[in-house]
């Protein structure tokens, strides 16, 4: 479990982007969180791996302390799993190359110099096969399509066999029937390893879809947060109510 505390993130410019944030993030549990442009959904995402640094406020790792100490966020970073929305993939890379970054953090750097074992070898082709693409495991990324790459995304992360995953708008730019295909992977590989997952998305119909849970985010607060089921018409309406 992740707890936030009280988080909250001003930027240098003076612009405060979360206020006050208080939530805690289970394992295995599926998240979404909604909220219109500039309410704080990447600061959030970002937060949680310190990739962004609060400005208040604690993020506690059940059983491994305050991130706020190097060693925790280092065997943080080690168990969290990043996902984009552009791929940032290496393109001219074959699809298994690119999944083997994610066991890099499992060996020495200068270990990494070289071919990683056949274990890794095997565990990438298994993520990747769990995305749907085995057979693409020695093309190039960029001869795949969009949604295909971001499956890759989804694989190289999984590689990194984390507690956590935290998507940033991963089907931002994908065509319907792509993104339900990245989503239902992410949900089902969230179930099945019982991997904690938070996503950002701008499709309230894709959260209600696919999410247990969703967070409403508005102007850096918090507007709800409950199970997608019990989520009301009006809820939604004053999320993007804050817009203004
Ligand atoms: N690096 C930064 N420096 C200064 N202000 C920033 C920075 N990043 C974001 N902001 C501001 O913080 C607020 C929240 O931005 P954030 O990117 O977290 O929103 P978002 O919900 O992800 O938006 P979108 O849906 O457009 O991606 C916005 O007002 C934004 O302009
Ligand atoms: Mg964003």
């Amino acid at each position: 479990m992740i707890s936030l505390n009280n988080l909250g993130v001003t930027y240098p410019n003076g612009i405060v982007a979360l206020h006050n944030i208080s939530l805690e993030l289970n394992q295995g549990e599926f998240t979404v969180i909604l909220g219109s442009s500039g309410a704080g959904k990447s600061t959030l995402l970002r937060c949680i791996n310190f990739l962004t640094y609060p400005t208040s406020g604690q993020v506690i790792i059940e059983g491994n302390g305050n991130l706020h100490h190097p060693k925790t966020l280092q065997k943080h970073r080690q168990s969290t799993g990043m996902i984009f929305q552009q791929h940032q993939l290496i393109p001219q890379q074959t699809a298994l190359k690119n999944v083997l970054v994610g066991r890099l953090g499992y060996h020495s750097t200068l270990k990494s110099l070289f071919p990683l074992p056949k274990t890794d070898q095997y565990i990438a082709l298994n993520c990747l096969e769990r995305v749907g693409l085995l057979d693409k495991a020695l093309t190039p990324v960029k001869a795949l399509s969009g949604g295909q790459q971001q499956r890759v995304g989804i694989a190289r992360a999984l590689a990194q066999k984390p507690k956590f995953l935290l998507a940033d708008e991963p089907v931002a730019s994908l065509d319907p029937a792509s993104s339900h295909q990245v989503l239902s992977n992410l949900r089902k590989i969230s179930q099945e390893d019982g991997i904690g997952t938070l996503i950002s998305l701008h499709q309230i119909d894709l959260a209600l879809e696919y999410a247990e849970r969703v967070i409403g985010l508005g102007k850096g607060t918090i507007v709800f947060d409950s199970n997608s089921s019990e989520i009301r018409k009006h809820q939604l309406e004053k999320l993007y109510q804050t817009l203004a």
